[in-house]
């Protein structure tokens, strides 16, 4: 009777568990059979009513029943696992074959390609970059690179006044008379990449705001050759080894003698076509040797040292480089204009 009891209970055991297909079922049925208040468990524990002669033998065959139950559930809870196992893999799979997404990613707007490309090309020269101040004093912006107040060459350069004596910088010039008084009497060899303000109307190929960068030499025995050399090679550098440049005479104040330098132009050679309006050149930068008023001003003994000093436009680097056909685009934001620049990772 008691034996029919317990092999009644294996049986059921056996067949719940065989239907068992998750493991919140699984926990359910182990409860169901091997937990404290389980009917087998109620048995093992009212063995001691028995008679003595039977307890033993029942108890025998109450614990062989219960492991052969443990045995079921651990079978069973192995085979659930893998099952939802792989579930869950087949569930959270990625495909990895499925085309990216595409991210628009942003360029750099080639203002900074060149500005940054010019800037290398001295510092490979044994250049260091230096900085100053966009708000400007007129004692830096005029007076100290030698345009007293009232100087015609003042009319050149139309100026932002901030009030009477402090204006946004035409040039990046001022850097210089910074960098001399600075250095107090030791050589100088430094650009100066900065933005600069004039008053003009905007236009194709005028900005109220533009950027430069100030070359600077100071040493003994610094001769205008230096400075056709430091500029040859930055020019063979920038658009190619095939660019010659032609220096001009002209007029700064604080540079005597001043030249325009102008390159071959890469359209036609040299030979003259309408970018180049028939001349063969394009003008790219302004220089010169530094005037000896504007060593003295700034505490450098004119007899003793020497310079030159150059200042290139850098839109007008990037305008001939790209061929841009309008200065505004560079400022303006747009994508499209952007996106034609961007630079292949
Ligand atoms: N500062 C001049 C300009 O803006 C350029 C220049 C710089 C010329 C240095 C000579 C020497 O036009």
């Amino acid at each position: 009777m008691e034996k029919e009891k317990i092999t009644k209970i294996y049986e059921d055991a056996e067949r719940e568990v065989s239907e068992i297909d998750s493991s919140e079922k699984l926990q359910e049925t182990k409860v169901k059979f091997l937990a404290k208040k389980s009917v087998l468990m109620s048995l093992l524990s009212s063995l001691g009513l028995l008679p003595p002669e039977e307890r033993k033998s029942f108890g025998q065959s109450l614990n062989e029943v219960r492991e052969k139950i443990a045995r079921l559930f651990e079978v069973k809870e192995e085979e659930i696992r893998k099952v939802e196992l792989q579930k869950k893999l087949q569930k959270e799979q990625i495909d990895i074959t499925l085309p990216a997404k595409n991210m628009d990613v942003g360029g750099v707007n080639p203002f900074y390609v060149v500005k940054d490309e010019i800037t290398d090309i001295f510092l490979n020269m044994g250049f260091e970059v230096a900085d100053g101040p966009e708000v400007e004093t007129d004692l830096f912006n005029f007076e100290l690179l030698n345009i007293p107040k009232d100087h015609p060459a003042r009319d050149m350069q139309d100026t932002f006044y901030i009030s009477e004596n402090v204006l946004l910088r035409t040039h990046t010039s001022p850097v210089q008379a910074h960098t001399m008084q600075a250095a107090e009497g030791k050589p100088i060899r430094i650009i100066c990449p900065g933005k600069t303000y004039r008053r003009d109307d905007d236009d194709a190929t005028h900005s109220h705001q533009f950027a430069q960068i100030e070359g600077l030499v100071i040493d003994k025995n610094i001769n205008i050759g230096h400075l056709k050399a430091t500029l040859e090679l930055f020019v063979k550098k920038m658009f190619g080894e095939k660019r010659e440049i032609r220096l001009r005479p002209s007029y700064f104040p604080f540079t005597e003698p001043s030249v325009e330098v102008d390159i071959t132009c890469a359209n036609c050679n040299g030979k003259g076509c309408s970018m180049c309006k028939g001349t063969g050149y394009i003008e790219i930068l302004g220089g010169g040797m530094v005037h000896p008023n504007v060593l003295k001003m700034n505490g450098y003994d004119p007899d003793v040292y020497s310079g030159f000093a150059f200042g290139i436009g850098i839109e007008r680097v990037a305008i001939l480089r790209y061929g841009i056909d309008d200065i505004r685009k560079f400022y303006q934001n747009d994508v499209r204009f952007l996106h034609q620049y961007r630079k292949k990772a």
